[in-house]
C-alpha cells in the first residue's frame, strides 16, 4: 500500500511509530550516559552497597555529592531501569545490575561498555574523519580508550579461560600439564594473567604491536608476581617469524585488526607444533546488512566505527572458519559462548 493510500489516520498512527523508533534510541543514550556518569563516580556502586534501599539525600551524603545533583541522577537511572525505587524513596540496583554493571570476574560483565562507548574514539574521530577517510592507530588512542578497551575484553576472557578453551576437544588437558602458549595481540594484559593463573605449569607469550599496551602488561605481571612465567614481545602480528614453537596460539577480539590477514594466520601455522591449536576468540558479525537489526548486531555496528577509523571491519564467524581451512588447519570448528562472543579453533 502506498502513502497516498493510507488514510489520514493511518498516516498519524505510521508516524508516530517511525518517530517511536528514533526516540527510544534518544532514550537508549540517556541511559547509557546515566550509567556511565555511575559507574564513573561510583554512584552505582555506593547503591549497591545499601541493598535494603538508600535515599538521594543519604546517597549525596555519602559520596560528598550535590544533593539536587544525585536526585537528578537517580530518577534517570530508575527511569533506565537501572535501580529500582521503594514507597519509602529509596534507591536499590535493579536485579542482577551488580552483577552486570559492577563485577568485573562475572562473565555477563557489561560495565565496561558504556565507559568505552562514550570515549571520543567512537564516534566523534569517526565523524571528523568521516569525509576524508582518514585513519588512525592505537598509537594515537588514549590512555583512557585502552583502558575502557581492556574492560570490555576482559569477559570475553573470564568465557574463556578455562571454559570456552575446555568445548575445544583435547586442548585443556594439554594446557594443564604444561604447554607454551601465545597470545597474540595481547593489549593491556588481562588475558595473559588469566592464562599464568588458570594453567600454572604453562610459559606464556604476549605479542602487541602497541608499546603503551605493553608497558601496562609489563607493570601488571610484577604486580600479579608472575614476571617470569610471561614474556613480551612487541611486533607487528604480519612479522611473528617463531616456527614449531607453540601448542596453543590465542587471539581475543583483534583477529579482524590483522592488517594482512591471510599472513597473520600463516605465520601462526608455522609458529604452531604439530596438533597444536589455533583459537580465534572474536564478535560474530551478522553476514548481512539485513540481520544487523538486533541489539547485539547493532552494538558490533557502532563498534565498526572505531574499527573503520583504524582500517578494519569486524567479520563473521564463517569468515574465520573458512579462512583456517583454507591454511589446511585441521578439525575446524566454530561456537557462540554468546550472541557476542564467537569462538573459531583449528589445529596444525
Ligand atoms: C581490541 S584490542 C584487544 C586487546 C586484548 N586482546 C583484549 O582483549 O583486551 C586490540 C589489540 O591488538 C593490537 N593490534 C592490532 N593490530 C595489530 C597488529 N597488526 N599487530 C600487532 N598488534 C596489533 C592493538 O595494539 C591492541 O592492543
Amino acid at each position: 500500500m502506498t502513502s497516498t493510500s493510507l488514510s489520514a489516520d493511518e498516516v498519524r498512527k505510521a508516524v508516530q511509530q517511525q518517530a517511536g523508533k528514533l526516540l527510544s534510541q534518544v532514550a537508549g543514550f540517556v541511559g547509557v550516559r546515566t550509567v556511565e556518569i555511575g559507574l564513573r563516580l561510583g554512584l552505582l556502586e555506593e547503591i549497591g552497597k545499601h541493598t535494603e534501599g538508600i535515599t538521594t539525600e543519604d546517597l549525596a551524603r555519602q559520596v560528598g555529592f550535590d544533593p539536587f545533583y544525585v536526585q537528578v541522577w537517580c530518577r534517570s537511572a530508575y527511569a533506565a531501569e537501572v535501580l529500582e525505587l521503594a514507597e519509602n524513596g529509596s534507591y536499590t540496583l535493579a536485579p542482577y545490575m551488580d552483577k552486570l554493571l559492577l563485577d568485573q570476574d562475572f562473565p555477563g560483565y557489561i560495565g565496561g561498555l558504556p565507559l568505552v562507548i562514550i570515549q571520543p574514539e567512537f564516534f566523534d574521530r569517526f565523524g571528523d574523519n568521516l569525509p576524508s577517510g582518514k585513519q588512525i592507530w592505537w598509537d594515537e588512542c588514549s590512555p583512557e580508550f585502552i583502558k575502557g578497551v581492556s574492560g570490555t575484553g576482559q569477559p570475553f576472557y573470564t568465557r574463556l579461560i578455562p571454559a570456552g578453551l575446555a568445548k575445544v576437544s583435547g586442548l585443556s588437558d594439554r594446557l594443564e600439564q604444561g604447554a607454551r602458549v601465545l597470545e597474540m595481540a595481547c593489549g593491556a594484559g588481562i588475558g595473559l594473567i588469566r592464562l599464568a593463573e588458570t594453567y600454572p605449569k604453562c610459559s606464556i607469550v604476549g605479542v602487541d604491536g602497541d608499546a603503551y599496551s605493553l608497558k601496562l602488561v609489563s607493570d601488571k605481571l610484577v604486580e600479579a608476581g608472575i614476571q617470569e612465567r610471561v614474556t613480551l614481545v612487541e611486533s607487528t602480528l604480519e612479522d611473528i617469524q617463531d616456527a614449531e614453537e607453540y601448542d596453543m596460539v590465542l587471539i581475543n577480539i583483534s583477529m579482524h585488526e590483522c592488517r594482512d590477514i591471510e599472513k597473520v594466520t600463516r605465520n601462526v601455522r608455522r609458529a604452531l607444533k604439530p596438533d597444536g591449536y589455533f583459537i580465534i576468540s572474536d564478535f560474530p558479525f551478522p553476514d548481512s546488512t539485513q540481520a544487523c537489526r538486533t541489539v547485539p548486531a547493532r552494538i558490533m555496528c557502532g563498534i565498526q566505527f572505531f574499527e573503520a577509523l583504524i582500517g578494519d571491519q569486524l567479520l563473521p564467524t564463517q569468515a574465520y572458519v573458512d579462512l583456517l581451512g583454507k591454511h589446511g588447519y585441521r578439525n575446524v570448528g566454530a561456537f557462540d559462548l554468546t550472541p557476542v562472543h564467537a569462538v573459531t579453533y583449528g589445529q596444525k
